[in-house]
């Protein structure tokens, strides 16, 4: 039987990489994207790989439109020439970075950052990809925790990922014809390079979030890619334009 194939972006590193590697267990070959890290994304290509799939790595920015149009050739250049010209079962909207920066000090150049990183690039770019999504398929939003409690710094971050959580309700709405689903994943706080890497390198910060969580520590990649691939299967198939909250139970 022909592979799955799931796109996921921003997956040179982080939740995206490992969300990449868990739909490649699953037997999805695997279009994922980077923005400046290509290194990082051919070893991912690589790890796939090696675990049976076919991967591919593409750049992509996801902060501007501009270049969407070009992206969604040399995606369906690759599902015509080396996926046989098979169309995309999932898509995971993962590429991103946050911004601390208080309330009083953000400016409007950072809030427009955010909101076209957040919400316009997903929002146009999972539009752009329609035709190339197989019907029945499914997409995968990443939203966060921080789009149900609030903290200091993230006043340009965290209501985009509710906006997230809104598109993913409406996507899911409009989408349904098609049988295709759209969830989000909302993951609390994960040791990644995500702000620096701060709350993986910072003890004090590591143990304030861990002290919040019910089952006692922060989040790894690994309990949030298992969830992303698990939204792209048809173990999922009746979980649709909901909000899946991946914290370890934090601020409950
Ligand atoms: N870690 C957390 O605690 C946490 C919690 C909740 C939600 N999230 C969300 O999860 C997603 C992934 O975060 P992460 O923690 O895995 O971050 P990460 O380790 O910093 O990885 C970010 C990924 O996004 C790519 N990227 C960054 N800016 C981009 C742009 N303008 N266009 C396209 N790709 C871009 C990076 O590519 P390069 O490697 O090429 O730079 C990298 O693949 C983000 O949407 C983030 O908001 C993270």
């Amino acid at each position: 039987m022909a592979s799955k194939i799931a796109l996921v972006t921003g997956a040179s590193r982080g939740l995206g990489k490992d969300s990449a590697l868990q739909l490649a267990k699953k037997g999805f070959d695997i279009i994922l994207t980077y923005q400046t890290k290509k290194e990082f994304a051919d070893e991912v290509v690589k790890d796939i790989e090696s675990i049976g799939q076919k991967a591919f790595a593409l750049s992509l920015d996801i902060s501007t439109t501009l270049g969407f149009d070009q992206f969604t050739s040399e995606v369906k250049e690759i599902l015509d020439s080396q996926l046989g010209s098979a169309k995309l079962d999932a898509l995971v909207n993962n590429a991103g970075i946050g911004i601390n920066e208080s309330f009083e000090t953000t400016t409007e150049e950072t809030l427009d950052a955010m909101t076209n990183m957040h919400f316009k690039g997903p929002y146009f770019l999972s539009q752009k990809l329609l035709p190339l999504l197989n019907d029945g398929s499914s997409i995968v939003n990443t939203s966060s925790g921080l789009a149900r409690w609030s903290y200091g710094g993230y006043s340009a971050y965290g209501p985009m990922k509710a906006a997230v959580d809104s598109l993913s309700r409406y996507m899911a709405l409009e989408l349904g014809v098609r049988k295709i689903r759209v969830n989000s994943v909302a993951p609390g706080a994960i040791e990644t390079d995500f702000g620096g890497g701060v709350l993986r390198d910072v003890a004090e910060f590591n143990q304030q979030l861990a002290s919040q969580t019910a089952l006692g520590r922060v989040g790894l990649p690994d309990d949030i890619g298992s969830v992303v691939a698990f939204l792209c299967s048809n173990e999922s198939k009746w979980i649709n334009g909901q909000r899946v909250e991946v914290t370890g139970g934090f601020n409950l």
